[in-house]
């Protein structure tokens, strides 16, 4: 007898009955930029629709987020002045110290996620230390943990190293519980490419390498292998969620990390996969909506638990839209 595979796809209920996959509002951490300043919400031009906001703006951005379902959101910080150590970074009263603060105060069950990163604040634009013209390692590991200990202190629920320094995992887990922040959770960039994909947020933070590139310590995007390693380290290290970025090229990546770890896995649908979207939708080359639930369907299907993306907010708005449809 013929299979007849179209029997399941007749109707709009069956097609809805058997979904495999499906892509929720609970799955979203929105990525926002937190600058200096009062009343302040800037246009990123590289990445429509997305803001550099002062405080007290993004403070009322996180109130719409919440509302709209979505449950954290990630911070990156656009200090006042950057210097050879990123010392910024780590200021207790730093742009992301006081942006997590506020938002704990206005939205306090909000997940909030911190970037812990030297790139935005360093003059050099690198991640870490430099000595000799390198990346230092094990210096870096004791800068990103006060930076991490800022965060957490400022009252952080997560800190999410993204510098792809050795060690950084543990150096940070020590110092939190060293501390006393034990309930505060690493959402580890376990497996990070070198990626042309993270252009506009290199705009947006403005957060390019002032020399060289960062193929020291990013990964080499041929290499699969490595990224099961990558992540087997974040676990053993204490990584509470681990995170494969950039999302679209790397499926096939956020896929097997899934098969080998029992976190949860999360994948960043960067500011690259973002813009493309918005400049192919703005020409009338493709319809934007559709694409980007299609691109957090596939991301979903791959594997991810939890995906952060510059599309949360308006997938939101979808997902209610078309709610049991
Ligand atoms: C900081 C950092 C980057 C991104 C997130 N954290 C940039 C980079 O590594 O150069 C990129 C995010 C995006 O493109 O949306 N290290």
């Amino acid at each position: 007898m013929m299979k007849r595979p179209r029997r399941l796809r007749r109707t709009p209920a069956i097609r809805r009955m058997v979904r495999e996959t499906s892509v929720s509002v609970d799955d979203f951490i929105y990525p926002v930029f937190v600058k200096h300043g009062k009343g302040e919400k800037e246009p990123i031009p590289s990445m429509a629709g997305q803001y550099r906001l002062s405080v007290d703006e993004l403070t009322k951005e996180s109130a719409t987020v919440w509302s709209l379902g979505i449950p954290g959101v990630i911070l990156f910080g656009l200090p006042k002045k950057k210097d050879e150590l990123g010392s910024e970074a780590y200021a207790q009263d730093g742009i992301v110290q006081q942006a997590v603060t506020a938002i704990k105060d206005k939205v306090p069950e909000m997940a909030v996620f911190t970037d812990v990163c030297l790139c935005q604040y360093t003059d050099h634009g690198h991640c870490g230390i430099i000595r000799n013209g390198y990346v230092d390692n094990d210096t870096t590991l004791e800068i990103l943990s006060r930076v991490a200990l800022s965060h957490a202190r400022a009252g952080a629920d997560f800190v999410a190293p993204s510098d792809m320094m050795d060690g950084r995992v543990r150096a940070i887990r020590d110092t939190l519980e060293r501390e006393g922040f034990k309930e505060t959770g690493i959402l580890a960039y376990a497996v990070k490419y070198v990626s042309s994909f993270y252009g506009p947020f290199r705009d947006a933070a403005d957060s390019a390498p002032q020399f060289g590139d960062r193929a020291s310590y990013q990964m080499d995007p041929a290499n699969v292998r490595e990224a099961v390693r990558e992540a087997l380290i974040d676990v053993e290290e204490g990584a509470d969620i681990i995170m494969i970025k950039p999302a679209l090229p790397c499926l096939d990546i956020i896929h097997q990390v899934h098969t080998c770890v029992d976190l949860p896995v999360a994948a960043y649908n960067v500011s690259g996969e973002y813009a493309m979207v918005k400049a192919a939708d703005q020409r009338g080359w493709v319809e934007g909506e559709k694409v980007m639930m299609e691109m957090l369907l596939s991301i979903k299907r791959a594997g991810a638990d939890v995906i952060l993306t510059y599309f949360a907010k308006e997938a939101a708005r979808v997902l209610i839209e078309h709610a049991g449809k």
